[in-house]
């Protein structure tokens, strides 16, 4: 998507091409102050860019992760080099399935070759991982839009729609147009007039810091609100529709989304407003069904995220403070459980559908045997 006028994606080889591909990234963790772009050389960068979220967002997760397999094949291509590579990848970040889907889909394709072709073959592969998803979330982008248009008020179409999201699904949580937000960014290239609601998203603010800066990249007009405001505006009536992502969607219907996602759900069904979340076929976790989500491990991230808040300090430093008292006991858990009662669809690439396994098995039937879990 748009950035200063030019289209960029999250994750991209450097320009000028190196004698050997290099993948480049922006740290997210200074946006929105600061567009910084910075190369992952080695496995190592690539399992630090995802752990300390330099890339955050499941399907961006996923892509980084394979393109550090891609790295780690370049230093040690050995069945056992790429197998350890694939552990210490899959240990950074534990909710989101994206990151196993990508891992096995590496490995399956890296495992019968000989250890000499297999660097390349995994660029190649990490590269079409990446288009892949460019493609499923343009295709969400389409069938979600659809939903939006459905949704404006008859007789009103010269009203906004107005439109809640949480945390940050655009295209810096994937590698381009983004989940929940490739519905918004497409009707309103279509000329569809639309306002969205952006929750801040604490602790990591990745609502107030990245949807906010992608939204106004795009011309899209938005308003940042505190998280706990959306019940409000909820209930007055100043919400037309939720639309939310997922790091792990299981079988049944059920969404792991950030944490907050829930809350949003609940007050959304109270007051009648229908919730969606958008989902990439490599976010459903096919060994996941019904009365299953209560065995998707919530990540607990460190308690500063809490007990201080970043951002920019007068002088143009990027700082932190803390907010509460000293040696206060604080917790922080990154993902909340929507169940699938409370979802009004599910806008995947192939189409939308009922929250339920009928549902997403009517629209995956070749990957709802429950035996695949890399969707
Ligand atoms: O902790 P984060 O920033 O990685 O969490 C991101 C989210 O919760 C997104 O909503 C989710 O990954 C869907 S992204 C298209």
């Amino acid at each position: 998507m748009l950035v200063n006028g030019r289209d960029t994606r999250s994750i991209r080889l450097a320009e000028p091409p190196r004698e050997a591909p290099v993948p480049e990234i922006i740290d997210q963790t200074r946006l929105p102050h600061e567009l910084r772009f910075v190369l992952l050389e080695t496995l190592d960068d690539a399992e630090r860019s995802i752990r300390e979220m330099w890339v955050r967002g499941a399907p961006l997760i996923g892509v980084t992760a394979a393109y550090g397999m891609a790295l780690a094949a370049r230093t040690d291509p050995s069945t056992s080099g790429l197998e350890s590579a694939a552990r210490r990848l899959s240990d950074t970040r534990p909710t989101a399935v994206n990151l196993e889907w990508a891992l096995s889909a590496m490995v399956e394709k890296l495992r019968p070759l000989p250890p000499a072709d297999r660097e390349a073959v995994a660029f190649e592969h990490a590269a079409a991982l990446a288009d892949t998803d460019v493609a499923a979330c343009q295709a969400i982008g389409l069938h979600g839009s659809e939903v939006l248009e459905k949704l404006v008020p008859s007789g009103a179409p010269a009203e906004r729609l107005q439109i809640l999201t949480h945390c940050n699904a655009g295209w810096l949580a994937t590698v381009d147009w983004g989940t929940a937000l490739a519905p918004v960014y497409r009707a309103h290239r279509a000329g569809l007039p639309l306002h969205v609601w952006v929750s801040e998203t604490r602790p990591r603010n990745q609502g107030a810091g990245l949807t906010a800066w992608e939204l106004g990249e795009e011309g899209i007009p938005h308003t940042v609100i505190p998280d706990n405001a959306s019940g409000h505006l909820l209930r007055t009536g100043r919400v037309d529709v939720v639309i939310a992502g997922t790091d792990r969607t299981t079988s049944a219907g059920d969404v792991c989304n950030k944490i907050g996602t829930y809350l949003k759900a609940v007050a959304a069904h109270d007051c009648g407003v229908p919730f969606y979340a958008a989902v990439p076929g490599s976010s459903i976790d096919w060994k996941l069904g019904e009365g299953e989500a209560e065995s998707i491990p919530i990540e607990e991230r460190d308690g500063s995220e809490v007990s201080e808040v970043r951002g920019l300090a007068p002088d143009g430093r990027m700082t932190s403070v803390r907010i509460t008292p000293a040696g206060c006991r604080v917790a922080n858990f990154g993902f909340d459980v929507t169940p699938a009662r409370l979802v009004t669809g599910l806008i995947t690439e192939r189409g939308v559908c009922v929250a339920s396994r009928e549902g997403l098995a009517s629209l995956f039937p070749d990957r709802a045997s429950g035996k695949d879990a890399r969707g």
